[in-house]
């Protein structure tokens, strides 16, 4: 299940590379799917590089944001391949953010049984998740990624110089995976993301650190492509992260994803301390890293039922336990850890306690 990963970390290379991609290809047709923010910051600069980003009549637009991957673009999309006779040889390539390699991804799985896709991601956390793992899906009956499909994007082309049209919390938000895909790596990635500087994107520096974060994630989806076992260590940070998330959704305040992940670590990385032993240097490492750059994340004692809640409704619990991966240190991963729900409030006090709320 893993995908061709091809850098382009200047405008000639991407040249290049599409070039000489595109030409192997051999394609019937070639589609682009993006959004309307990918369309005028990235698509603009693809179609001096490759003419197939200048034939307008294939390329389909949709609105940004996460609440148009629905069932209606996703027709949008087919419509699209319909009328311009894809056949199964046609090549879908993605340009834009999670919700669009999420969401061509699987218009491209399902058009007649089948067709290839490529994505090239917009934002850095979309570069270092969404666009590689082969997790393709969309929104469905109030519930995220509730209609999908395993299936691997052909190529993932990462261009970092498209990150730096992102704002400063975009570029935080992609930073937690790194910062995730650290912690259950080594020692030595771990120190690689702490040292980075995301005011600039386009150093040689920056784009080693993303490729080695999405080769931490590649490792991990090769032995477990299906999220039977090991694939489950990715959720580091989200169970507790997806409950400030919803927190945030509930008082109409929203969060960025990577934002509630790395609040989420905090609260994650102290379970993993009480119960497996994780080195507090390197708990309080996070810490540092996470308040400097995310600030805090405002709850109350009062919100603890609500977060539970949240947390008993994780997809990923079949049964009556709050399950977790956990660490015993950095790389040594325990997946399906259940927690207390007394130690879960315990670690929300510790993150009130560090974050001084
Ligand atoms: N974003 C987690 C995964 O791809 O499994």
């Amino acid at each position: 299940m893993s995908s061709q990963r091809i850098s382009a970390p200047n405008k000639k290379s991407l040249q290049t590379h599409l070039q000489a991609l595109l030409q192997d290809y051999e394609a019937s047709q070639i589609f682009v799917l993006c959004d309307e923010n990918s369309l005028r910051h990235c698509v603009s600069i693809l179609q001096d590089c490759h003419p197939v980003f200048r034939e307008s009549e294939r390329i389909v637009c949709l609105p940004a944001g996460d609440e148009h991957k629905n069932i209606e673009s996703l027709c949008k999309v087919w419509q699209a391949l319909s009328q311009g006779k894809a056949t199964r040889k046609a090549l879908l390539i993605n340009v834009g953010g999670g919700m669009i390699s999420d969401l061509g991804g699987f218009a491209a799985a399902s058009f007649k049984r089948g067709i290839d896709f490529m994505n090239i991601p917009t934002t850095l956390l979309s570069c270092v998740d969404a666009a590689l793992g082969g997790k393709t899906g969309i929104n469905f009956n109030g519930l995220k990624n509730e209609v999908g499909a395993f299936c691997p994007a052909k190529a993932v082309i990462i261009h970092t110089p498209f990150f730096d049209s992102l704002d400063w919390a975009n570029r935080c938000s992609g930073y937690a995976e790194m910062l995730k895909h650290g912690l259950l790596s080594s020692v030595e990635h771990w120190n690689e993301v702490l040292s980075l500087d995301l005011d600039h994107c386009q150093t040689e520096a920056f784009g080693e650190a993303v490729l080695h974060s999405m080769l931490v994630k590649e490792n991990i989806v090769q032995q477990d492509p299906t999220e039977k076992g090991l694939r489950k260590a990715l959720n580091l940070g989200h169970t507790i992260g997806h409950a400030f998330e919803s927190l945030s959704h509930h008082r109409k305040e929203p969060v960025l994803h990577g934002f509630a992940v790395a609040w989420g670590l905090v609260c994650e990385l102290y379970l993993s301390a009480k119960l497996l032993q994780f080195p507090h240097a390197r708990l309080q490492e996070a810490i540092t890293c996470i308040k400097e750059t995310y600030g805090a994340f405002h709850f109350t004692c009062e919100d603890y039922p609500f977060l539970l809640e949240a947390m008993h409704h994780d997809k990923k619990n079949h049964d009556a336990a709050i399950r977790f991966a956990l660490l015993s240190d950095i790389g040594n991963i325990h997946i399906d850890q259940s927690a207390e729900e007394k130690l879960i409030a315990e670690s929300l006090d510790f993150y009130r306690d560090v974050f001084g709320i």
